[in-house]
């Protein structure tokens, strides 16, 4: 197929791009670089023997889009592009409901109007806000976002669902992902978070690079076996594998459809610091710090669902996940720029 795929120099993107290559599709990314690096495509091509299309440019540019779509007639978009660091998206929320909605409206009439009716969009377990109960399934409601970040995904797969209601053309596939982490194996391609990182996997790897000193554990109180937080970690090759059984499930014409793309399996972040000095030998010095503002418990899926109807399952275990995303660091300790 002839796949567009927008944010897809970023992490998640570059991933699901080597294996949609990998398949024998043919992949153009459109990205802005806003939060990610061209010589990505370069490592994309390394790996597969293949060079993907490349566009660097903006959703939120119409005329872009419309460009891109009248030159290829595109069988699919998986859709990537977006802003998602949590706090930022508190202090500047107009930003990330201009990026992301604003850039996915674009990009929808764009499609519409070229007759590009099939897409997948990059959503999140944050919808479910504090879950209703564990593990989460598909059915279990969505709940109050605590940030714009969170919102701007739970109101782009309303908008995808109006869309897909109001013509049936459309087939939409809604993946909300629970955490990725880890890396290609080949340690060419990774997460390369800007500044100091929020998320637990890369604050993990730079400490153990040497770039920061010791880990902070937001809180050591929560209702879970060690008191720390526990989230359903899932290895970002596995995750780009599920939208690749998911464009299968485009193809066959799906209309609209959600799946929880996670392992089904928690850990908390004192496991994550074991089982990450267990597969790579390096010690990680933590301390314990207050719980951070709209943390929650605990949140880990039942992947069910997709292992029934996309014949997706997660197959990387965590130790496999920790490995990897090392590789990637100690490869890599300044990111691209290595
Ligand atoms: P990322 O920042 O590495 O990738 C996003 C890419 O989109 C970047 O390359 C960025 O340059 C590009 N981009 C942003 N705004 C753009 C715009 N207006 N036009 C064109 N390109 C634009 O993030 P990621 O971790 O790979 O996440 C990919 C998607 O998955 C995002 O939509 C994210 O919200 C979602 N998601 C990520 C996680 C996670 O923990 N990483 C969890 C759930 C959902
Ligand atoms: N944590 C620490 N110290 C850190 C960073 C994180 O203890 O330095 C803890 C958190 O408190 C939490 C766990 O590690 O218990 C995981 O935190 P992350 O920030 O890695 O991930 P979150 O589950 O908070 O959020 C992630 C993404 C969101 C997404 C959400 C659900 O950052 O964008 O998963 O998919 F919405």
């Amino acid at each position: 197929m002839k796949i567009l795929v927008t944010g897809g120099t970023g992490y998640i993107g570059s991933h699901t791009v080597v294996e949609l290559l990998t398949e024998g599709h043919e992949v153009t990314i459109l990205d802005n670089l806003s939060n990610s690096d061209e010589r990505v495509v370069d490592r994309i091509e390394a790996i597969t023997k293949v060079r993907p299309g490349f566009v660097n440019g903006d959703i939120r540019d119409k005329e872009t889009l419309d460009r891109i779509f009248t030159d290829t007639a595109y069988d699919a978009v998986i859709h990537f592009a977006g802003l998602k660091a949590v706090g930022e998206s508190v202090q500047k929320p107009l930003m990330y409901y201009e990026n992301n909605i604003a850039g996915t409206l674009n990009l929808l009439k764009s499609m519409g109007e070229n007759g590009c009716k099939n897409i997948i969009f990059s959503s999140s377990a944050t919808v479910y806000g504090t879950p209703a109960f564990v593990p989460i399934t598909e059915e279990c409601p969505k709940g109050t976002c605590t940030n714009p970040y969170g919102w701007t995904k739970s109101m782009i797969e309303q908008i995808m669902t109006d869309l897909y209601i109001s013509d049936n053309e459309w087939n939409v596939v809604l993946l909300r992902y629970f955490n990725p982490i880890g890396a290609h194996e080949s340690g060419t391609i990774g997460e390369n978070p800007n500044g100091i990182p929020n998320n637990l996997m890369p604050y993990v790897t730079q400490v153990a690079v040497g770039r920061l000193k010791e880990l902070g554990v937001f809180g050591n109180d929560y209702n879970t076996h060690d008191g720390t937080g526990v989230r359903d970690y899932i290895h970002v090759v596995d995750l780009a594998i599920g939208h690749v059984k998911a464009l299968s499930k485009l193809q066959a014409g799906s209309g609209l459809s959600i799946y929880n793309l996670g392992t089904g399996q928690g850990y908390s972040v004192l496991d994550i610091v074991k089982n990450f000095e267990e597969a790579t030998g390096v010690k990680i010095p933590y301390v314990i710090k207050p719980r951070r503002p709209g943390d929650i418990d605990e949140c880990y899926a039942d992947p069910s669902k997709a292992e029934k109807e996309l014949g997706w399952k997660a197959e990387r275990g965590i130790r496999e996940m920790c490995a990897d995303s090392w590789r990637w660091q100690k490869n890599n300790p300044n990111g691209y720029d290595d």
